[in-house]
């Protein structure tokens, strides 16, 4: 028997699979036991209530799908009188995601939210939809750090924070993150792109630009979870197109201690519980007491001298 528990900055989940911000509402609960997954993450919230983007906003694109929800929010008072008493009655630790335009408010609304019964807080500060172009706190390390700061400072929960995959210094930003007091990273939202109707010549989002998420994201976020691994001490968890338990073991071997699942439950509601089971029988298969063994194994034989090779074109 494998032990799949994980330890993530001060929080004990009993298993590493949760949904990925945004992807999961307490109606998933007629589909599958919600007590069986790792933690419960709310989709973001904000303190204003905000009706989101125009429609359509998602479309099915090859290897995943584009979104562009834009955050539609009902605000603090909802959530607190509303959503917060209905996951009390479920047992695994309730991460709630949380955004705002500046860094105050982000500050604020942690605070505000910091009640009894919220296990984590879990800053997005990497949505692409929210601020104009999709640029986002996260895509810069000095502006992390400015916003993982006030947040530091508003709560006494655990606080992960969100980066995103669109910025080309992943590594450097998780570094600011940490040194501001992030007890963990999750790594990652979606990658900022976009798709056209060749028939109509209209863009398939409302929103023109969107989130791509699923399977064409994981080789990407795979690789910078990997950067952010070797560059920080956090826990840091794995999001980007994880479909199956073997997607979750690679994210694992890459550093992460746990995983967000996200498009899969889109396509196959059952498949966070499948996602457990898969890494219970592959731990078990290879006589692992841990599923946390699994977290950094990767075998990757290291050389003194770094080859740079592959940034050269092929001849
Ligand atoms: C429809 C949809 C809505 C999302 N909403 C949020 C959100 O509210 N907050 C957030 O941090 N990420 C949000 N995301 C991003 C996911 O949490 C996740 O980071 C991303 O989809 C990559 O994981 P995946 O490839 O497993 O889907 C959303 C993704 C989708 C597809």
């Amino acid at each position: 028997m494998t032990d799949l528990s994980v330890r993530i900055g001060g929080l004990t989940l009993p298993n590493p699979v949760m949904p990925a911000s945004g992807t999961f509402a307490e109606g998933l609960a007629q589909a599958i036991d919600l007590n069986r997954l790792g933690a419960l993450v709310t989709k973001t919230i904000t303190r204003e209530l905000r009706a989101g983007n125009p429609l359509p906003r998602v479309a099915e694109v090859a290897g995943g799908m584009l979104n562009a929800i834009g955050i539609p929010s009902k605000g603090v008072a909802y959530f607190r009188d509303v959503t917060l008493p209905l996951y009390r009655g479920w047992s695994p630790p309730l991460v709630v995601s949380i955004s705002a335009p500046t860094a105050e408010g982000f500050a604020e609304l942690a605070a505000e939210i910091s009640l009894p019964g919220v296990a984590a807080i879990e800053a997005n500060i990497s949505c692409p939809n929210i601020e104009e172009d999709g640029r986002a706190f996260a895509m810069k390390p000095a502006s992390t750090a400015i916003v993982v700061r006030q947040l530091r400072a508003a709560t006494a929960l655990p606080l992960w924070v969100k980066l995103t995959p669109n910025t080309g210094e992943i590594a450097e930003v998780a570094k600011a993150a940490e040194a501001e007091g992030a007890d963990a990273l999750v790594c990652a939202n979606t990658i900022l792109a976009m798709a056209i109707d060749p028939h109509s010549f209209k863009p398939r989002l409302g929103n023109l630009l969107g989130g791509l998420s699923g399977p064409a994201i994981k080789p990407i976020v795979l690789r910078q979870l990997y950067q952010c691994a070797r560059a920080v001490r956090l826990p840091i968890i794995g999001c980007g197109g994880i479909m199956t338990a073997l997607d979750a073991v690679e994210y694992l071997l890459a550093g992460a201690v746990a995983v967000q699942i996200g498009t899969a439950t889109f396509l196959d509601s059952a498949a966070m519980p499948n996602i457990i089971d898969g890494l219970d029988r592959f731990c078990d298969a290879r006589g692992l007491a841990s599923v946390s063994e699994l977290t950094g194994a990767i075998r990757h034989e290291e050389t003194d001298e770094e080859d740079l090779s592959w940034l050269s074109p092929p001849t």
